[in-house]
């Protein structure tokens, strides 16, 4: 059985203004009908392959969790004090699991078109895992992405590869350089890991972080289906992703290939492009006439969007707020001040 860890952490600003701190991007019918977060559990929900989920989350998100979340079965709920990146909330899951289980670490803010490719790439990973690696989903590079993990491939191991060099979100030119010297892959952000592999790799390179972690969960508390860690030792780890913190400094890290269409839907753009869209490469959700448009994104969900000749632009009204980017620009999202003092 793999068990299945579901990260519901950050905001997904540059998904502003249709996510907001009230209503964060995991939870959003961003792709099709449901949100984000329920496609997250419902790929892992096949009962043969698939333990019950464990998600962890901040107290802001609580409510939309539990309401997403609904009455699945033995999933279990840890609601972190505050949030301190990836590594201390993968390891509060893994601390209230038995060492010995195999963990899926899935963020829950991913589209994925083709879940029988990503069901195969779960278990030859945790096969791996099974065997102490800490594998890492490989997704083929197509761009010089710097919001991304790097992997470069070394030798076979089981249906996957071990891994050479893990570089975290490298500069343009490193990425460039990734990119023109092939071998490298994108990380995908979901991992297998034993937990007791990934707590004995963290206590080795973050033993400090470890200490805070593990008092954390010993005063924590249980109330129904949620786990509770201790605020106070909580509060002085120092935040840092599993990405920094351990997959950069081990050399027990292996990785799975997988073609799946993933997308982590970091701006408007990805959106579009992971979006039906029209003959034009238009997609319209709301009410909208676009008239000579090409690949252009409009959603509102208010006031009618009327727009003639424009290629490439982005479009969201949402409620009281308004923006319009070109597509180049929808990275850029997050640093407006609408965004900013949402
Ligand atoms: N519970 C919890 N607590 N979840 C968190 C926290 C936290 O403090 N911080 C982040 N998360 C969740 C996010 O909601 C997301 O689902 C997932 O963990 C990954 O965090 P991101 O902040 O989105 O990471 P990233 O996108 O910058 O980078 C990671 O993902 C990339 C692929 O999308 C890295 O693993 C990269 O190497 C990778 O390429
Ligand atoms: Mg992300």
């Amino acid at each position: 059985m793999i068990h299945p860890v579901i990260l519901c952490g950050g905001i997904g600003s540059r998904l502003w203004p249709r996510s907001r701190a009230a209503k964060p991007k995991p939870f959003l019918p961003l792709v099709g009908s449901s949100s984000l977060f329920e496609a997250t559990l419902e790929r892992c929900s096949n009962t043969h392959l698939f333990a019950p989920p464990c998600i962890v989350t901040g107290a802001a998100h609580l409510e939309h969790v539990e309401a997403q979340l609904g009455g699945r079965e033995g999933a279990t709920i840890i609601v972190e004090p505050e949030g301190k990146n990836t590594a201390p909330a993968i390891a509060l899951a893994a601390l209230r699991m038995n060492a010995d289980a195999v963990m899926l670490v899935c963020p829950s803010d991913h589209h994925i078109d083709d879940e029988v490719a990503f069901r195969a790439a779960a278990e030859s990973a945790a096969a791996l895992a099974d065997q102490d690696w800490l594998v890492a989903f490989g997704i083929e590079a197509t761009k010089p992405e710097t919001g991304y993990g790097y992997i470069k491939q070394a030798e076979p191991l089981g249906s996957g590869f071990q891994i050479a060099n893990f570089v975290e979100k490298p500069d343009l030119a490193t990425a460039q350089s990734f990119l023109d010297s092939g071998g490298y892959s994108w990380n995908g952000g979901i991992f297998a890991l034993r937990a007791g592999a990934f707590l004995d790799e963290l206590t080795r390179f973050r033993p400090e972080m470890m200490a805070d972690l593990r008092a954390a969960v010993e005063a924590g508390s249980l109330q129904g289906r949620s786990f509770y860690p201790a605020p106070e030792p909580f509060s002085r780890i120092k935040g840092e992703s599993i990405d920094y913190a351990v997959m950069e400094g081990t050399d027990r890290a292996a990785m799975v290939p997988v073609n799946m269409g993933w997308s982590d839907i970091g701006n408007w753009e990805a959106l579009r492009d992971a979006r039906a869209r029209d003959a034009d490469g238009n997609s319209v959700t709301g009410k909208a006439e676009l008239v000579d448009c090409r690949n252009v994104l409009v959603e509102s969900n208010g006031p009618r969007v009327s727009a003639i000749g424009l290629e490439d632009i982005i479009i969201i009204v949402d409620g009281d707020e308004v923006l319009v980017t070109s597509s180049a620009g929808a990275q850029k999202t997050g640093t407006l001040e609408g965004a900013k003092s949402q």
